[in-house]
């Protein structure tokens, strides 16, 4: 038997076991976020962090469901080659156009921030440091918690629809395909769980978890891991794929730890959020978090750096200040 797999194991143990997990996240961290830096900017673009900041909270003020785009931007750019911006170059082919990112939008957002970030430091700041901070402070200003985000980032010149649409996971993967995903990545299994925490703000069209619905993996019937009411109003609220719905189904407005009760309740809209809950390798870790609002904040911060250090490019000779970030110099 799985030694994680019951729910009556007491409070305690998952907590040990979480604390544990915590410890390996600094020994495994990626060797590339030593090149980063808090203070990178600091003696260049000192205005950065402010120009960004007051972007953003422009955007939410007009627009509150800017913000769970742009942390979702900020995913698929790490996703594919690492944090480089990629997601952002519009040419034909490019990340944009795969089918991975047919419902991501924010993508002008950024465009907007960076010509302002130009006005008063050109030339210095890369387009996926932006968006980075962008993701932040979408974050903090829909109720989330704040951390210091590491820059230094290059941008890169490599985008294709291609790799997105082999690597963005699309809510239909099992927890072994999406932990592959992210220990490729340099992330471990308490990073999924906690990252994952993302969907308490934002929307998924109902192409995305339509095939539960219905006909689930051909058994003619729904889902069994929906809570029956919960489905119904789903059915009633999907019946084009283009319809929007909330993945927080109890407080969509504000960044909390109600996605993991959520959990608890069978309301988790994608397979792959109430497979964390199924799952008996990621069960205890959905409960901890659930009975412990404060340790989620705390370890999606930290998870949120260790996303944002994915893969960066930071030697000299790698990558490139964008100049626009829809576009290679
Ligand atoms: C575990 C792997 C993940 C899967 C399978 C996944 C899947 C999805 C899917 C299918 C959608 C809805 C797309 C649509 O049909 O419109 C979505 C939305 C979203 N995802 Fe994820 N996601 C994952 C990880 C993440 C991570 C790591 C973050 C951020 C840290 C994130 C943040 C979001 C946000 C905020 C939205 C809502 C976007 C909006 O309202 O515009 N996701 N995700
Ligand atoms: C998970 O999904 C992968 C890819 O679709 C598949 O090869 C594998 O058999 C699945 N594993 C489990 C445990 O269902
Ligand atoms: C789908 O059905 C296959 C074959 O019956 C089974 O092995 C697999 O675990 C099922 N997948 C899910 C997500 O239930």
């Amino acid at each position: 038997m799985n030694c994680f797999s019951t729910n009556t194991l007491p409070m305690f143990v998952v907590l040990i076991f979480v604390t544990i997990l915590q410890l390996m996240n600094f020994s495994s961290a990626d060797s590339r976020q030593s090149f980063l830096s808090i203070d990178y900017y600091h003696k260049t673009c000192p205005q950065l962090e402010g120009i960004i900041q007051n972007k953003v909270s422009a955007m939410i003020n007009k627009d509150y469901t800017m913000a769970p785009s742009l942390l979702r931007l900020h995913f698929h750019d790490c996703a594919v080659r690492g944090c480089d911006g990629s997601i952002l170059l519009n040419h034909k082919g490019s990340e944009r156009s795969a089918a991975a990112s047919k419902t991501l939008r924010g993508l002008e957002a950024i465009q907007e921030i960076k010509a302002e970030v130009e006005k008063h430091c050109p030339k210095t700041v890369s387009c996926a440091d932006i968006l980075t901070a962008a993701a932040r402070d979408a974050t903090v200003g829909m109720g989330g918690p704040f951390w210091e985000v590491p820059f230094g980032r290059k941008d890169g010149r490599v985008s294709t629809a291609q790799e997105a649409d082999r690597l963005v996971p699309m809510g239909r993967e099992n927890i072994t395909t999406l932990v592959q995903f992210y220990q490729a990545r340099g992330l471990t299994l308490l990073d999924l769980v906690i990252l994952s925490g993302a969907h308490t703000i934002g929307r998924s069209s109902c192409g995305s978890l339509q095939f539960r619905l219905y006909n689930f993996n051909g058994t003619r019937k729904p889902d069994p891991s929906i809570d029956v009411k919960y489905l119904n109003y789903l059915k009633r609220k999907c019946r084009w794929a283009s319809e929007l719905v909330d993945l927080d189904a109890t407080t969509p407005r504000g960044f909390d730890a109600a996605y993991y009760t959520n959990l608890q309740k069978k309301m988790g809209l994608l397979y792959t959020d109430q497979a964390l809950y199924t799952d008996p390798r990621t069960e205890p870790l959905v409960t901890a978090m659930a009975t412990q609002p404060s340790l989620f904040f705390q370890q999606f911060s930290v998870s949120m750096v260790k996303l944002g250090n994915v893969q960066v490019l930071t030697g000299k000779r790698e990558g490139e200040i964008r100049r626009n970030c829809n576009f290679v110099n």
